[in-house]
């Protein structure tokens, strides 16, 4: 059990002032701010002998917008050999100071909303209102993150123990870190798995995804004018290789990974094949994620919420709804309803209020969708196409909004990551068939639930190890502290971002017991 006052003094970060004129007009000048901003990517050791820079050109125009400096497999290696050497002076650093370090840092990136936003468009694709839940989102990491900092290190847990005998359990921290973040949250992933290794003392390394370094140099840049030394956090941008590099250093203590299942699998067999100590690995991936409706369901609440889940951030999340089981009865006027408020979406320039899905992430991305897209043509049924709107500068990659009903949960042939939806049909008396069937997907991360019968939630979510059930409501947004993120299976390790395991994960416990 928790001691209840754990969460209470924390509040989640409340995002742009829209109602004081001064700070929205700062925050639109700066997120409006065109050409190249000048950010470059780089590892700030001197010793790190950098690729050539490359340019990095905007997701919504392909105009630049900074550079990065990549490391190849060697300097990322010769980059764990150097965090290796600053270990001990990071752990002799007290929690309250990473705390009050981490804190600095979220009033930092508070004060930075719209460069921040700038980036997230033009780097990410991301609409206003994703940019600023990120924004939110990893602001209340960094917060969340310190107070845990302190939690666990503040003070020693006394055990109990004969007469004469004291025993203390403490944490310590493990030595380096390597953090590996995706394109999809390049700014509250990014900086929750960073803020959480730096929280438990250790020296981190953090390597952005290919696609979005500009975000992270940010943030690290941020980190570092909040006080944590050039020596306890590194940035390491780069390709695959780099992480591998990163992963199979001997010195690398503990490895955090959101991303691909694939290259979960592959990160956990290149950590058990190190002639090293066994390192652990919180891995974050992906998801076939479900929502069962059944006849008893609130369309409308319905159509809204499924309409938030599968197509916000442009489909975009791990979180996202890609396959919807919905009760016979009531499947064609829902897909019909779903299809209706979906054709409402507006595709476009994400910095434009008004836009609901920028692009997606990269040409590989799009390629992926439209070859899926092509398929379930051939094989399945297309309920609802959407259309783009003219004139979308030719750069960027955009997909409009799609519902494929499928003939079985089967035809889906793995995760689809991007705005397309899948429906499938059940019959009464067919909730267990539906479970099996998101069973045998293998993946637990998310689940949504739309019934007003009790008995259906609980058999449901009894039944499916998933992480997160949202229950007549959307399924995406978790919120730190309130809804810890992370799912079992093929989708993750856990422990959960943002809930109360995740920081003792980058830490080794030590217990001194003293004969008095
Ligand atoms: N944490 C995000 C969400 O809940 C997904 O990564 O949507």
């Amino acid at each position: 059990v928790l001691p209840r006052d754990i969460f209470a003094p924390r509040q989640n970060s409340a995002g742009v002032a829209f109602g004081e004129r001064k700070a929205l007009a700062s925050f639109l000048a700066e997120r409006d701010a065109a050409g190249p901003l000048d950010v470059t990517a780089r590892c700030f050791w001197s010793g790190a002998k950098a690729d050539a820079p490359q340019v990095i050109r905007s997701a919504v125009d392909g105009t630049a917008i900074g550079s990065v400096h990549a490391l190849g497999a060697e300097a990322a290696s010769a980059l764990v050999g150097e965090a290796a050497r600053h270990v001990r002076t990071a752990e002799a650093v007290p929690a309250a100071t990473r705390a009050g370090w981490l804190r600095k840092a979220a009033d930092l990136m508070e004060a930075r909303e719209g460069l921040l936003m700038n980036l997230l468009a033009r780097e990410a694709g991301k609409t206003v209102d994703d940019g600023i839940a990120e924004i939110r989102e990893a602001v209340d990491f960094l917060r969340f993150y310190a107070a845990e900092a302190e939690r666990l290190f503040a003070a020693p847990t006394f055990l109990p123990g004969p007469t004469g005998e004291e025993n203390v359990l403490q944490y310590r921290s493990r030595g380096v870190a390597v953090c590996i973040s995706p394109w999809n949250f390049p700014l509250a992933i990014f900086t929750g798995q960073v803020a959480a290794a730096l929280a438990a003392g250790n020296v981190v390394i953090a390597k952005p995804a290919e696609q979005t370094p500009l975000i992270a140099a940010i943030a690290v840049g941020l980190l570092h004018e909040a006080g944590f030394p050039a020596t306890s956090l590194y940035l390491a941008p780069g390709d695959g290789k780099a992480g591998a590099a990163l992963v199979a250093h001997k010195a690398t203590a503990a490895v955090a990974f959101t991303g691909s299942t694939e290259t979960a699998f592959a990160i956990n067999r290149a950590l058990a094949a190190r002639d090293a100590p066994i390192a652990p690995l919180i891995a974050e991936t992906g998801g076939i994620n479900a929502m069962i409706v059944d006849a008893t369901a609130l369309p409308e609440q319905v159509a809204d919420d499924v309409v938030m889940s599968a197509f916000r951030s442009t489909g975009q999340r791990c979180s996202a709804l890609r396959l919807l089981f919905v009760q016979e009865e009531v499947a064609d006027a829902m897909v019909e309803m779903i299809a209706g408020a979906a054709a409402e979406l507006t595709v476009g320039d994400p910095r434009d209020i008004a836009t609901d899905m920028g692009p997606v992430i990269d040409a590989a991305q799009h390629t992926m969708l439209s070859e899926h897209l092509d398929r379930m043509g051939r094989e399945q049924r297309i309920r609802f196409a959407g259309t783009l709107p003219e004139g979308l500068p030719a750069a960027g990659q955009w997909f409009a909004p799609h519902i494929v009903e499928l003939d079985r949960a089967e035809a889906l042939p793995g995760e689809v990551f991007g705005p397309i939806l899948h429906v499938v049909r059940w019959k009464a008396g067919g909730l267990e068939a539906v479970c099996d069937a998101i069973e045998r997907t293998g993946f637990g991360l998310t689940l949504g639930i739309h019934s007003r019968i009790d008995d259906v939630a609980r058999l449901v979510r009894e039944r499916l190890t998933v992480g997160n059930v949202y229950i007549n409501r959307n399924m995406i947004g978790a919120i730190v502290g309130s809804q810890p993120f992370g799912g079992s299976g093929l989708s993750g390790t856990g422990p959960k971002a943002g809930g109360p395991n995740y920081v003792a994960r980058f830490t080794r416990e030590q217990v001194v017991s003293v004969n008095t």
